[in-house]
């Protein structure tokens, strides 16, 4: 965050005291806070048991014995796909609503628990006939259709691991995570629609699994997949390769309908999903069954105010983010919400498409990030206007920090002026919302997040990891192992370690600045490493470099996450030429080029906003690249304090080149 939003932050002086009427009817209530205080094992194991079937009951709720790796309720056994389905059928709400999807084109499907169920055990089936059963990992590669939440819910029931990845990753970022968890099954579509056109996504596998890859002898290291999966959605025309390349709907047509949901150990693996650290290799963050369902779960129905009987959900991420496993999928569908999925952009055909589904459906309860708020807001409050928005009851943000000006339109314009608003902080790692206002509860403030949920330990530590008192500021951590924790980073325990359990031993170093104010409440400032936030989307420095210098005419580069008005942050790059290079293309045309490359080696979601082309770049005696100085240009500052580099020359030059 900029130094003068959190100036303007520490201004916010307003207050939005819950109204009676919500209190009245809230699920959450403060009696929360006092049992988590008074016994907070306890506390947990009670809301597991409320919130979750378990096939065999846990004696214990917290081994921290290996820590940094946990284990909660491990000799519980539990079957996440069964208590996601098949309970709520046996409970009589087969007929409920589970998903109203609608397609970007405006089909749609509408599709009840007993729908799911049957298409999750029949999907189940058609995954073991296909050999993939106990442990094996499943990458998959779909637009937000049904289907993605069929397979990673069959995959869930066979003990079998997703890796969801997200479908605007390319080939090579595909690949990566193909090897990295060795897929034995790729699931994807043909295409999906996006922006108005359909977007392939088929070819991208097939691009993925024709890359050579080499280890470091030099060898060829095959990929590791036996079959892809492909869902009929886009209807564009696809290669294929007989014996690996299957329908689903072939494939789905002939499996059986019967599937018993077996029993697995608390702990057993649920799912793997991807996200970017501060070196160039993407983190493979492992998550597990028991404490993962049980904080989604409890999250979901407390923070949202879920009544599942008459809300109607919607959380607009993508399935292949973790907002979307935690609040598309396994949170909303183990309370048996009635949830809204859509597949598309917020602005296709007409910028009111959101609008139009919150009205379609009756959104009640409304979950985006403020990327998306804030591009509403340029386009203007007409635009919402125009819509029928009185089925909202609760907004909630997530992804980045909320400014106020943002969090104020969104309570006016999508909220009525009265829906209460909980900005969530939480993670990839934390697997669940860790810090939120509790609506009905919480007097909320406009920018902050406030409060650790129930049942939660956070605090803000200085360098030296000692509490900052009430006023001040420093570094986010949580200081008790909570039940949707990771469990590690697939493959590399000792990354595990050094991320995030070097800096504060047995509290964990969560990356994010924060300061308390006098009443303790937390207001998130940003990461505090080489992590950008860019449109809510976390993306590494070093991911982008590595990218950039991998290009022939590329000598060196530094990027730097620069202030957005929009999207939060946005990528700048700054690159030098090889001389032998510098000559051929102008420096327009080149970082047009580069611009291009970064979208094609890691996804079109890290395309640069600028790539400068400069003849040096500001370094250190030691020859350490000075980022934050380029930060100072990026986002047209006057530059901060030259003394330490090698060359003070330097700063001035590129300053002049980017004003002449
Ligand atoms: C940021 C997304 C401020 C934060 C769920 C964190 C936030 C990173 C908030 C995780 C919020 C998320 N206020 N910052 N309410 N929510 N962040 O893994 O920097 O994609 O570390 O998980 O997003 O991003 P991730």
């Amino acid at each position: 965050m900029s130094a003068d939003s959190i100036d303007n932050l520490l201004r916010e002086d307003r207050r939005f005291p819950p109204s009676e009427s919500f209190a009245a009817a809230a699920v959450a209530t403060s009696a929360l806070y006092e049992s988590a205080a008074t016994d907070r094992l306890g506390f947990w194991a009670e809301q597991s048991r409320n919130l979750l079937t378990w096939q065999k009951d846990f004696t214990q709720v917290l081994d921290w014995s290996g820590a940094p790796v946990a284990k909660w309720f491990a000799d519980g056994e539990l079957n996440v796909a069964y208590n996601c389905l098949d309970r709520h059928v046996e409970a009589g709400l087969g007929d409920r609503v589970a998903i109203h999807w609608e397609g970007e084109p405006g089909d749609t499907r509408t599709i009840t628990y007993a729908q799911l169920t049957a298409d999750v055990k029949r999907a189940a089936n058609m995954l073991e006939a296909l050999g993939v059963g106990d442990g094996d990992t499943v990458a998959i590669y779909l637009p937000n259709v049904p289907e993605a939440v069929i397979a990673m819910l069959a995959v869930a029931r066979i003990g079998a691991i997703h890796s969801v990845v997200f479908g605007g990753f390319s080939a090579e970022s595909l690949r990566s995570r193909i090897d990295d968890a060795s897929a034995k099954l790729v699931i994807t579509a043909d295409g999906g629609w996006r922006k108005g056109k359909v977007s392939p996504l088929k070819p991208i596998v097939d691009g993925a699994l024709a890359l050579q890859k080499f280890d470091e002898h030099g060898n060829e290291t095959p990929h590791t997949v036996e079959h892809v999966l492909v869902v009929r959605r886009g209807e564009n025309d696809v290669d294929w390769t007989d014996g690996r390349d299957l329908w689903w709907h072939e494939q789905f047509a002939t499996a059986a309908s019967e599937h018993e949901a077996r029993a697995f150990e608390a702990e057993h693996p649920l799912f793997i999903l991807y996200t970017s650290g501060t070196t160039g290799k993407p983190k493979g963050i492992l998550h597990t069954s028991g404490g993962y369902l049980t904080q989604v779960a409890f999250t979901h129905r407390n923070i949202f105010d879920l009544h599942p009987e008459s809300d109607v959900f919607w959380c607009t991420a993508d399935v292949g983010w973790i907002t979307g496993h935690s609040y598309v999928v396994y949170g909303p569908l183990a309370n048996g919400t009635t949830s809204v999925l859509y597949e598309g952009t917020p602005d296709t055909p007409h910028p009111g498409r959101w609008f139009e589904i919150i009205e379609k459906y009756g959104v009640s309860l409304f979950y985006t990030a403020p990327t998306a708020i804030r591009s509403f807001m340029k386009v203007g409050r007409q635009v919402a206007d125009d819509f029928d928005l009185s089925s909202i009851r609760v907004l909630g943000s997530v992804g980045e920090p909320i400014n106020p000006e943002a969090w104020i339109w969104y309570r006016d314009v999508v909220g009525g002026g009265s829906a209460p608003i909980v900005d969530t902080w939480w993670q990839t790692e934390t697997g669940a919302i860790m810090i939120s206002a509790l609506p009905g509860i919480t007097t909320t403030k406009p920018g902050s997040a406030q409060v650790p949920v129930p049942g939660i330990s956070v605090e803000v530590l200085d360098e030296q990891g000692v509490t900052v008192l009430p006023g001040g500021g420093g570094l986010l951590s949580i200081t008790e192992p909570w039940p949707s924790m990771l469990r590690g980073i697939w493959g590399d325990p000792e990354r595990f370690r050094e991320t995030y359990w070097s800096k504060f031993g047995t509290k964990y170093f969560a990356g994010d600045g924060a300061r308390r104010d006098g009443d303790g409440d937390i207001w998130l400032l940003g990461r505090v490493d080489d992590v950008m936030n860019v449109s809510g989307h976390r993306l590494s420095t070093a991911e982008i470099e590595s990218a950039l210098v991998s290009h022939p005419i590329v000598a060196e580069s530094a990027v730097v996450g620069a202030a957005d008005e929009t999207t939060g942050q946005a990528v700048v790059a700054f690159v030098v030429l090889r001389a032998e290079h510098a000559g051929g293309q102008s420096a327009d045309e080149a970082s047009v080029t580069l611009r291009t490359h970064v979208a094609q080696s890691i996804g079109a979601i890290a395309r640069p906003r600028q790539v400068i082309i400069v003849e040096e770049l500001p370094k250190t005696r030691s020859g350490k690249i000075m980022r934050r100085l380029l930060q100072d240009v990026a986002e047209g500052r006057a530059v901060g304090d030259t003394t330490t580099l090698a060359d003070t020359s330097v700063m001035s030059i590129i300053s002049a080149q980017l004003s002449g």
